[in-house]
């Protein structure tokens, strides 16, 4: 079972517990959405593509400045608090949670050379930890908005998003690519953004206004940090390596490299590079007739596109597992348009997309499907919302 909190509540839990837990009034308020990734998997750290969108699911950060020369942070839904400093690059023992915000700090002091540390934040978010909606971009995120507006530092929305993911990648350990904190930052209400992590341009995909997504969670745990998610980034660098030196021109990326050019020459390369690649340059090619497909207005298209990714994520990427397999399955058999692995695998979510009048029977058909298989997921409806922003 999951409650669905709504942003409006999750405003006032972290604004109530800053008066009550602080005292005073917060100074600036900022929110960060969790997101979804429709299609175009791994293939943000290989230059490529692909088309995401940020949800109705968010994270809500209080802060004001304080007199006290450290960083006070109070997670609220975990009822924890923390006391941080900006001054080394250490993890904060035991509090995860705060290391990400330490990590974006750190980060921003250096990129801005501002001093950050006389703050008292609260934040609170309804977006379930570790469930593969980017809970940790959106703290990383939304912490960067608010510090930026309250101490006006005048740094790029695409720069923050780097910062972040500098965060992570030194502080958490996620070699983690730009799609979650771009996403989170970039996302635009009712429709998809797509990106191309090349060039760092986005643009927009609209879907037909009768299109919904679910979002499904078998509760299957997922911690990219300790998944082999950075040994599936090193095996796509190590393809990219094998295939600059067949092909006739320079391969910096697998974005380089066309599908058509990879078919020729992939027998050639060691058996798991080869398998990764298909799987990424796939993805890029999906992502490609996926925003065909949405200007066609050719839906049941664009949700094979999705089936297709999830059968390459379990054989060429083989970063899916039985649950998901099975949540996909069951939406392929309640007539769903599409469905697929969503974000980094190895657990997390399913992403299911249909037509809005099928949502009801959809979700009852998988839900009993999935019983029988003792598989109880949380069922959460989800619309493409606006990216992050200061309420206050
Ligand atoms: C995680 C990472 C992203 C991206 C996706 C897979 O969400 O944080 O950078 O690589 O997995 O597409």
């Amino acid at each position: 079972m999951f409650f669905q909190e709504d942003k409006q509540s999750i405003i006032d839990n972290a604004f109530n517990a800053y008066t009550d837990l602080i005292g005073g009034k917060p100074f600036t308020i900022a929110w960060a959405p969790g997101r979804i990734e429709v299609l175009g998997n791994h293939t943000d750290y290989n230059a490529g593509t692909a088309l995401s969108a940020a949800i109705d699911l968010g994270l809500c950060f209080c802060m004001a400045p304080s007199s006290q020369s450290y960083i006070r942070a109070i997670a609220i839904d975990l009822e924890r608090t923390a006391y941080l400093n900006t001054f080394d690059d250490l993890k904060v023992p035991g509090a995860k949670w705060a290391t990400y915000i330490k990590g974006v700090f750190y980060h921003l002091q250096r990129h801005t050379k501002q001093t950050i540390d006389e703050v008292n934040c609260t934040f609170s978010s309804s977006i379930p930890i570790g469930g593969g909606l980017s809970s940790s971009a959106a703290l990383e995120v939304a912490a960067a908005t608010a510090v930026t507006s309250l101490l006006s530092l005048n740094v790029e929305p695409k720069e923050i998003a780097k910062i972040c993911q500098k965060a992570e990648h030194q502080f958490i350990g996620t070699n983690c690519g730009l799609l979650d904190q771009i996403t989170s930052i970039f996302g635009r209400e009712n429709g998809l953004i797509h990106t191309d992590f090349q060039t760092l341009e986005i643009s927009d995909v609209t879907l037909p206004p009768d299109i919904d997504f679910l979002v499904v969670n078998p509760h299957v745990e997922h911690n990219l940090a300790d998944s082999p998610y950075n040994e599936r980034r090193e095996c796509c660098e190590h393809a990219t390596k094998q295939l600059n030196e067949l092909l006739p021109y320079p391969v910096n990326t697998l974005s380089d490299v066309s599908l058509e050019d990879f078919e020729q020459v992939k027998h050639k390369i060691d058996k798991y590079a080869a398998q990764r690649a298909t799987h990424i340059i796939g993805e890029i090619d999906r992502v490609a007739k996926g925003v065909q497909a949405a200007k066609l207005g050719d839906m049941e298209a664009f949700g094979e596109l999705l089936y297709q990714s999830h059968q390459s994520s379990i054989d060429n990427f083989e970063n899916s597992c039985p649950e998901l397999d099975h949540v996909v399955n069951a939406a392929r058999n309640a007539g769903a348009l599409g469905a697929r692995l969503s974000g980094g695998g190895f657990g997390g979510v399913v992403i299911v997309m249909m037509y809005a009048d099928r949502m009801q029977t959809v979700m009852n058909d998988m839900e009993e499907e999935l019983f029988h298989l003792d598989i109880h997921p949380d069922l959460i409806r989800t619309t493409p919302s606006a990216g992050a922003h200061i309420i206050l």
